[in-house]
C-alpha cells in the first residue's frame, strides 16, 4: 500500500532516522536527490541526527563521480556535487536504514517492492505524489532540471516529516 504523504515509518532508533535514496546507476538521480536532501537536512538543524545516503542498483558506475550533466544542473543551483562517488546497493541495505526511497518503478522492484520502509521517493512530492522520477541519463538538460525541480520540492516535504518523526519541532 501506497503511505500516506509526509508519514514516514518510526525510527528503528528513536530520535534519529536513516535515509537511503536509490537509482539505477547512482550517477543521476539518486545523487541529486543525495545532495539536496543533505542540505536541506543540515539547513533544518537535522544534520546529527538524520543521515542521507544513496546507491544504485546497478554497479556499472562505481567509483565514478556524478554525471557531468546532473553535477552541472546542481552547481547551477548553488549545489555541491563533488564528493559523490557511485557505489551499488548493499544488500545489508534494507536492514540499515529506516527508509529507502527507489526513484522509479523499476528500482523499487529491485528492491524487492513496496514495503514499510520501502517507497517511491516521489510516494513523498507534494505535487503528483506516487509518480516516478524519469531517468534523465539517456534524454537532455531539460530532463535533469525537471529532476532538480521534484528533489528540491520533495526533500522540502520529507525533512518537515524527518522532523516529526525524530521528535524535533
Ligand atoms: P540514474 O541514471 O539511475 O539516475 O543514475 C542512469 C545512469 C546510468 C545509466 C542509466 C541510468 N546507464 O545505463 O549507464
Amino acid at each position: 500500500m501506497r503511505p500516506a504523504p509526509g508519514e514516514l515509518p518510526a525510527p528503528r532508533e528513536p530520535g534519529r532516522y536513516a535515509v537511503a535514496l536509490v537509482c539505477l546507476g547512482n550517477i543521476c538521480r539518486s545523487p541529486m536527490a543525495d545532495v539536496v536532501l543533505t542540505r536541506r537536512v543540515d539547513d533544518a538543524g537535522l544534520a546529527a541526527r538524520v543521515s542521507v545516503a544513496s546507491a544504485g542498483t546497478a554497479g556499472w558506475h562505481t567509483g565514478k563521480p556524478m554525471d557531468s550533466r546532473a553535477a552541472a544542473t546542481l552547481l547551477a543551483a548553488d549545489h555541491d556535487p563533488s564528493a559523490h562517488r557511485a557505489r551499488q546497493v548493499d544488500p545489508h541495505w534494507l536492514d540499515q536504514h529506516d527508509l529507502v526511497l527507489a526513484m522509479d518503478e523499476q528500482n523499487l522492484a529491485d528492491l524487492g517492492g513496496r514495503s514499510e520502509r520501502v517507497h517511491l521517493f516521489r510516494d513523498h512530492d507534494p505535487v503528483g505524489t506516487g509518480g516516478e522520477v524519469p531517468d534523465p541519463y539517456y534524454g537532455g538538460d531539460q530532463g535533469f532540471e525537471e529532476v532538480l525541480a521534484m528533489v528540491e520540492r520533495t526533500s522540502a516535504a520529507l525533512v518537515s516529516a524527518l522532523q516529526r518523526a525524530t521528535g524535533l519541532p
